[in-house]
């Protein structure tokens, strides 16, 4: 009897945008009470990019889909399905992917978007593979996208000084050559919701003057809380992604960690028994981009060579619901 193969969706292209405006530390020093010294030694982030005012979540999205479909060499028509990973969508809705088929030229895929934080953009791998292997989706485009410049509190030194805008891009296909997701882990707990959110402008805190009045339009973090769990369920996830396929961290050639903060970054690579250098760190020019992160860096590393085809590579994160998870692709 002859052993099925066993399908798998493989990464065949990425894509990135940023901003063009930088926003140092220097620059924060102007704006709340805070030091350069403070932000690198607590976080490693040295700078940021800022979207224009005119610059939505989309408009970054969509620059970064052109990218990942021209490496890819196909074209937008051929894309069934399009997800995008957001907290900071153009609207309530439609999806901010509506509006990036829109200014791609999409118009064979179907749209929507995934809401799961800092891991929205593995969610949405995920999601994009079941419907590949499902047989409905012949290509999907995952995007991770943010303007999180946007829900700033900018009086507020403990989350201003930390995120940052742009947009991440691959495009998922069946795998021809056994290449592509080996395999993956999720989780979330609800229970934890209250540490990280946005808590107005939803159906609990809808706009008025009071939630204006109260910040409730800007991202809420206790921070020294979230640093926890996040170091806990991003190993849980690595590894357990890990056995799923009966792999070991010695198997991994780069580790694309959700980028919130080095000390985070270090920790993991301490407690995953790897070497720091293996892990792709793009934070110190970028800061945390949420559900963006991990497709900036991840793009970065395959445009200036150091991810290579064939190479095996650990994506983890961990964001606000709690939600987290890992994915081991061959690229
Ligand atoms: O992306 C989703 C997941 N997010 C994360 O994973 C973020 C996880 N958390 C973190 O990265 C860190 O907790 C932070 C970078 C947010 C904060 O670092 P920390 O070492 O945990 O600091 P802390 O919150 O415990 O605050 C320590 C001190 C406080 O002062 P006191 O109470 O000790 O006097 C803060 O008021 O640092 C103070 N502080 C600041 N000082 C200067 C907080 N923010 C700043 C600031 N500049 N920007």
């Amino acid at each position: 009897m002859s052993m099925a193969k066993q399908r798998r969706v493989a990464i065949v292209g990425t894509g990135s945008y940023l901003p063009e405006r930088v926003l140092t530390n220097a620059d924060l020093e102007k704006i709340v009470d805070t030091t350069d010294e403070w932000i690198r030694t607590r976080t490693g982030i040295l700078e940021r990019r800022l979207a224009r005012g005119d610059e939505v979540t989309s408009d970054m999205a969509a620059a970064a889909a052109s990218r990942a479909l021209e490496s890819a060499g196909i074209a937008p028509t051929e894309v069934d399905l399009i997800l995008v990973a957001t907290i900071t969508p153009d609207m309530p809705f439609p999806s901010t992917a509506c509006y990036v088929q829109d200014k791609i030229g999409a118009t064979n895929a179907f749209c929507m978007d995934v809401s799961a934080a800092c891991s929205g953009f593995i969610y949405a791998m995920e999601s994009a593979r079941a419907h590949i292997l499902a047989g409905g989706v012949k290509t999907a485009l995952v995007i991770g996208a943010e303007k999180l410049s946007s829900v700033m509190d900018w009086e507020d030194r403990a989350t201003c000084v930390l995120f940052g805008d742009g947009a991440g891009a691959v495009v998922l296909r069946e795998s021809t050559d056994g290449r592509g997701i080996l395999s993956s882990f999720m989780g979330s707990d609800g229970s934890l919701s209250h540490l990280l959110n946005l808590p107005g402008g939803g159906s609990r805190y809808p706009a008025s003057e009071q939630t204006l009045k109260d910040r409730l339009h800007c991202i809420k973090m206790t921070g020294n809380e979230v640093f926890k769990h996040a170091v806990r369920c991003m190993c849980d996830a690595g590894n357990r992604a890990l056995d799923r396929c009966g792999l070991t961290e010695d198997d991994v050639r780069w580790i694309v960690p959700h980028q919130a903060n080095l000390r985070i970054i270090q920790a993991i690579a301490s407690r995953l028994g790897g070497s720091i250098e293996r892990f792709i760190v793009n934070l110190d020019k970028v800061g945390n981009v949420s559900g963006a992160s991990i497709p900036l860096a991840l793009d970065e590393a395959v445009r200036d060579g150091r991810v290579k085809p064939g190479d095996k590579v650990l994506l983890v994160a961990f964001g606000g619901g709690f939600t987290w998870g890992a994915m081991l692709v061959e690229m």
